[in-house]
């Protein structure tokens, strides 16, 4: 199919990209591209052209796809200089979205009219890239160098109206866009208006260094974020010519490093979690009313985010006034949603899904799900937002476990993208296509996992943390380990998250383990006796860490040194020191390892699950694309000798993952 539809209507070309599903602009595209405008400069009769998208989007950008290949002429700078050296003026018309490559396409139009709800934007940097036709140069010429700055730096997505206002967009239109841009080629304003000879506007240099050091938090100092404003700042310092041509080397310099690669995956990572397997039913069971059970923190996100997706929802908690203030709470932030306090467990008989959000415990999950049995109507999803415990024995408590599936949501859950869905031995097959589609419309990332201890993320994480322990009982204290964690990226160290979500949910759960607990596995006490003394984390101002004055102490203090001193001495260790690197090694081996079981055992389908997991529920650095990516990454020597360390580190009931399940490289990492 050709990549280009060219008509002529009242002697204006008419250039429609037609390259489904996004309209990328893939080499054909470019190359259809020129040869319109070579055609629009010849011929006579054209006083002028229209660029526009098929379909439902103008413009999403470069195929990302290409990037991991060498790029093919004609490339788009070329394409976009073309179009700017034609004699004639070219509109861009954008509806959807116009972002990174398409964005700058408009942007080397003479004129951009678009409907109402496009969006606009240059994504690039989430890529690990820089905008590479021409964005860093004519973007600021229009917005100036501080808003420039901001917008490309963040990847910000403008609406039209914000877009218009910077100058963006010269015109919105209700409907009827080529009528518009026709209309502007035959009015008295057409005329040439290259973005590339104008000045860019003045500005202080405070300005411009406070959207700099603001662009540099925001975006954690990346290499792209750092590029990205040195290139935009040439836009006022040198020709623009000469800014292009820089602007273009550092793109493709960028392209080429393993960061890029890392963000690229993900970007595809992300989008094939969405997918269910082959073999299961794709179709959703309809869900238009959600009831959510239990009202406190858990139970008040995931009515939040089900109310802003537009579903109707039904509050329920046993405690009156817990209820009554989540409700009002939700009324204030939704006042336009569909929300219902529920009097009685009779009321959620009109849900279609009912997600279950109360205490951590399987006795009370039970007794909820029982009450769920007898009032849900047949045919409803009984789902538990559970974190650890057993979908089946949850599922047990009911007639019904055919209904029964799991929802783990992360907390605050109208922040946090991730959503694990886990099917239980007997959840019907239709379930899976349910909980992702329910997911999909909260505008979350659902993936899809079996149903084992931990599921895909705190199992993972659980063997990071273990490990994390031995090697405080090994030699290090817990800012080393936090520190050298931190310094690969991850948002915090373990030793810092447990102190801020509170030592004593796990010590608690160490207690009800107590006795199914093997005595010969290595086990560091160092939580057990921190909890003792009352040192619950943030919330008693001691941890692992100090909180004194509100603010986490730079090490640990005196007490908790003797605690892991005293444990180590006990387990006959003599303590010695761990380099960042050793420390960072076996933290990511033992994430590996726990993945390579994972799938061995089906519980994720896919190793980028892993990956999406990692980074959108646990902090995992983005740029360096997750546990799985990572270990594509390395030598396998390297990979085996470390899981030797980690081994003789873990002694007794260590379980070795086959690393060759792991690092087949999967569907989801076919761009990098
Ligand atoms: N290249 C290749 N494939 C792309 C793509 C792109 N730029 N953008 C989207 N796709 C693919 C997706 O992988 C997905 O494929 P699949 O169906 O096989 O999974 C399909 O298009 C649909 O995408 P979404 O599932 O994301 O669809 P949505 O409707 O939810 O979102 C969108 C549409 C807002 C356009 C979103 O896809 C998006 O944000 N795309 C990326 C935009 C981007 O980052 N552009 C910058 C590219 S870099 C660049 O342009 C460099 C330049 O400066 C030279």
């Amino acid at each position: 199919m050709d990549k280009l539809q060219t008509t002529i209507r009242n002697d204006v070309l008419i250039m429609e990209i037609s390259n489904p599903p996004v309209n990328a602009l893939s080499q054909a595209v470019r190359a259809a591209l020129l040869a319109a405008v070579q055609r629009l400069t010849a011929e006579p009769q054209l006083r002028g052209g229209i660029i526009l998208g098929a379909g439902n989007t103008f413009v999403a950008g470069a195929d990302i796809k290409e990037f991991g290949q060498p790029p093919t002429p004609p490339l788009l700078p070329e394409v976009l200089g073309a179009i700017e050296a034609c004699p004639k003026p070219i509109v861009a018309a954008l509806h959807g979205a116009a972002l990174g490559g398409g964005l700058e396409l408009a942007l080397a139009c003479d004129a951009r009219i678009a409907l109402a709800s496009t969006v606009v934007g240059l994504p690039e940097v989430t890529l690990g890239i820089i905008p590479g036709a021409g964005g860093t140069q004519r973007l600021p010429r229009l917005t100036g160098i501080s808003t420039a700055i901001k917008l490309i730096c963040s990847g910000e997505r403008l609406q039209a109206d914000a877009a218009l206002k910077l100058g963006i967009l010269d015109e919105i239109v209700a409907d009827d866009m080529q009528g518009a841009a026709i209309s502007w080629l035959h009015s008295t304003a057409s005329c040439k208006r290259p973005v590339s000879v104008l000045r860019v506007p003045q500005e202080t240099t405070e300005d411009i260094a406070k959207a700099e050091q603001a662009a540099l938090k925001a975006g954690k100092s990346r290499p792209a974020v750092i590029a990205a404003i040195a290139a935009v700042k040439e836009a006022a310092s040198i020709p623009f010519a000469e800014a292009l041509a820089h602007e273009r080397a550092v793109f493709e310099t960028l392209r080429a490093s393993p960061e890029a690669a890392a963000l690229r995956h993900m970007f595809f990572a992300e989008r094939e979690a969405t997918r269910l397997p082959a073999g299961l039913p794709q179709t959703p069971r309809p869900i238009q009313t959600v009831a959510v059970i239990g009202a406190g923190t858990m139970g008040g996100g995931i009515a939040r985010t089900a109310l802003e997706a537009g579903y109707t929802v039904i509050l329920f908690d046993q405690n009156k006034d817990l209820l009554s203030q989540a409700g009002e709470n939700l009324r204030t932030k939704l006042p336009q949603a569909q929300l219902t306090v529920a009097e009685s467990w009779a009321d959620i008989a009109q849900a279609d899904l009912v997600i279950e959000a109360v205490f951590e415990d399987l006795a009370v999950k039970q007794d909820v799900f029982r009450k769920l049995d007898a009032h849900a109507k047949p045919g409803a999803v009984l789902a538990t937002n559970t974190s650890y415990i057993d979908i089946d024995t949850v599922a047990a408590a009911t007639k019904r476990p055919e209904d029964v599936l799991g929802l783990h949501f992360f907390s605050p859950a109208h922040v946090m993208k991730l959503l694990e869905v886990v099917r239980g031995t007997h959840s019907a097959p239709d379930l899976a296509a349910t909980g992702m589609a329910f997911g999909k419309r909260l505008k979350k990332i659902p993936v899809l996992c079996g149903n084992a201890f931990g599921f895909i993320g705190n199992r993972i994480y659980n063997a990071y943390r273990t490990q994390c322990e031995f090697m405080l009982e090994d030699g290090a204290w817990p800012e080393d380990v936090d520190t050298a964690l931190e310094a690969f990226g991850f948002a915090m160290g373990p030793f810092s998250v447990a102190d801020l979500s509170g030592l004593d949910i796990a010590w608690r759960m160490r207690k009800a383990n107590a006795t199914t607990r093997n005595p010969r596995s290595r086990y560091v006490p160092v939580l057990d006796e921190l909890c003792e003394r009352g040192r619950f984390g943030r919330k008693t101002n001691a941890g692992y860490y100090n909180y004194a004055d509100g603010k986490r102490s730079s090490g640990s203090d005196e007490t908790v040194r003797a605690i892991i001193a005293e444990a180590s001495t006990k387990r006959g260790i003599t303590r010695h020191e761990l380099t960042p690197e050793a420390i960072q090694r076996r933290a990511l081996i033992a994430m590996v390892n726990e993945a390579a079981q994972l799938l061995a055992e089906g519980v994720a389908q896919r190793a980028s699950d892993i990956d999406v997991v990692l980074v959108h529920g646990y902090g995992f650095p983005r740029w360096i694309g997750g546990p799985a990516h990572w270990a594509q990454g390395q030598e396998r020597e390297t990979l085996e000798r470390d899981l030797d360390i980690i081994a003789a580190a873990t002694g007794f009931g260590f379980v070795r993952g086959d690393l060759d399940i792991l690092l087949n490289k999967t569907k989801g990492d076919n761009a990098s």
